[in-house]
């Protein structure tokens, strides 16, 4: 697979332009030029792909359609599940086995609890393991935790949660410390310090990377870490498909669904921390998504059902520059640290329309006009439009070899369809990748349901209405770590009573009332698309 004759053609425009476009800084937009993009052309903005939600604690917010959908969905089991039989019990119960998890049980365990983390697919399957570009923390001497606050805030379009930034922001330093410790490999310099970049939205440079497999090599050293401590129980293929409350409405663990024998069964626990991570693979408005295989919301929907209040589901994630061709790797992320790096995204013409880092959301819509109302994309033989990134550039910039030594992941994944990324640019398109909202909770990762904790991409209000790229891997770790903690210390005087499920007898009343029959059954624990054994 190499590129067709009218995309190399156009690909001739833009090596004409590269000379002048490498000497001109373009501009960045002003805050009422990134407003009139936004509410043009960002998904979050397309009043068809959005609805009301009609029952529960955030009855009436607008969320997307396929997300409101599920959040209504049917439980799994009824509310005479046989819960008096527990399968195991525990202290704390770590639903998900990505950073925040990992984190969550790390700090859970050093703080006495005995825990156990259970998980849908592999333990690491998940977005972490995905995450490419880095970490942000400010530990530079012109930097600081202040200056990050700002950057989150103004990212976020200032309705961000305060104390929750505070928090990602501060622990940011003592997260990369504390991670290095456990045997993270970040870039360094010659001199021993960490090589750190610029991310879109950042007044300074503070991304710490491991080359492009930044999440990858921190889920491996966390994991590995949970590994080492036997005392930690680790229960693969077995997701969570409803809370467990005790007649006073607290939490006294999860019924878990074995993917492989299909069997259901009760985990009691006196706190569960929900580290489930996103929702990606719901596709929402038909986007194809960076998430792994696993992402499909299924924590909001278990706490939301449970009367947790949720913030912020109104907004999602597109990363501008997912693979637009060739369409073997549409939707997969090209990381935002290739236009740190220097390329710059171009039209069909070799002409640049965008500032290459503004915040996500507006450098996604700038791409999305720049193909819809411009018709200045390019267009693939399967008809998906995309623009081109000048990653050759970044050899110019920096000198020979550098895509090479901070990009090799990204290397591979195009020279397997014979695509030299070193030479020629790459075709991409806005993505989905990430929930900016999630279930509500404070700084010290409590819901509004004594004993369920939060951490990571499952909870929101950190992030605001846009997440910054390097702020998500920051984010799994400094909340998994706070909920973990958290938890451990919950769990010390908690005495939940006997179980029950009668939330769900409620949960079906509300649904009657309201008039949704046939609702699907959620959560939905694997994308739609699924093949069927
Ligand atoms: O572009 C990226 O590497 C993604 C990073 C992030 O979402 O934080």
């Amino acid at each position: 697979m190499t590129y067709t004759p009218e995309m190399l053609a156009s690909i001739k425009t833009v090596e004409a332009t590269r000379n002048q476009r490498l000497n001109q800084k373009y501009p960045s937009m002003s805050l009422e030029e990134r407003q009139k993009v936004l509410d043009d052309f960002h998904p979050d903005f397309i009043t068809a792909g959005m609805r009301a939600i009609r029952v529960g604690a955030s009855q009436g917010d607008r969320t997307p359609l396929e997300l409101a959908e599920v959040l209504e969905g049917r439980p799994h089991i009824d509310a005479d599940f046989d819960l008096s039989q527990p399968e195991f019990e525990t202290d704390v119960l770590i639903v998900g086995g990505g950073g925040a998890g990992a984190s969550a049980a790390l700090l859970a365990h050093e703080n006495g609890a005995k825990v156990t983390l259970v998980t849908k697919l592999r333990f690491g399957d998940a977005n972490t393991m995905m995450a490419q570009g880095g970490i942000q923390a400010a530990d530079r001497p012109e930097d600081s935790p202040a200056i990050h606050y700002l950057d989150v805030i103004g990212g976020g379009h200032f309705d961000n949660y305060p104390d929750l930034v505070e928090a990602l922001v501060k622990d940011a330093p003592l997260v990369i410390k504390w991670l290095e410790e456990l045997g993270v490999m970040f870039d360094k310099l010659p001199d021993g310090t960490m090589m750190e970049e610029h991310g879109g939205g950042t007044s300074r440079k503070r991304m710490h990377s491991s080359r492009d497999y930044s999440g990858a090599e921190i889920m491996r050293t966390l994991r590995d870490e949970v590994r080492n401590r036997p005392e930690i129980n680790v229960i693969e293929f077995c997701p969570a498909v409803e809370l467990v409350l005790d007649e006073k409405g607290q939490v006294a663990g999860a019924v878990l669904k074995n993917i492989e024998t299909e069997r259901y069964f009760y985990a009691k626990a006196k706190a569960v921390v929900l580290a489930t991570g996103g929702s990606g693979r719901l596709h929402y408005q038909g986007f194809p998504t960076t998430n792994h295989y696993g992402a499909t919301g299924d924590g909001i929907v278990l706490a939301y059902r449970a009367g947790a209040k949720l913030a912020f589901l109104d907004t999602m994630q597109y990363h501008p520059t997912g693979a637009a061709y060739p369409d073997q790797i549409l939707g997969q992320l090209v990381t935002e640290k290739v236009r740190g790096l220097g390329a710059q995204p171009v039209n069909m013409r070799g002409e640049q329309f965008v500032y290459p880092l503004e915040p996500r959301d507006v450098e996604s819509a700038a791409f999305i006009r720049e193909c819809k109302e411009h018709k200045l994309g390019i267009i693939t033989p399967s008809g998906q439009p995309g623009v081109w990134l000048d990653t050759p550039m970044i050899n110019q910039i920096h000198g020979p070899g550098m895509i090479e030594k901070a990009l090799p992941a990204m290397v591979r994944q195009y020279k397997r369809f014979s695509i030299d990324m070193t030479q020629l640019p790459i075709l991409v398109y806005p993505t989905l990748h990430y929930q900016n909202g999630g279930v509500h909770m404070d700084a010290q990762c409590f819901s509004n349901i004594p004993g369920l904790f939060l951490a990571g991409e499952v909870s929101g209000g950190v992030h605001g209405r846009n997440r910054l790229m390097g702020n998500s891997l920051l984010d799994v770790c400094v909340f998994g770590r706070r909920a973990g903690r958290s938890a451990a210390e919950y769990v010390a005087s908690a005495a939940p009573g006997k179980p029950t499920l009668q939330h769900l007898v409620a949960w079906k009343e509300a649904l009657d009332e309201a008039g949704i029959n046939g609702a699907v059954k959620s959560p939905v624990l694997l994308p739609s698309y699924t093949r069927k054994a």
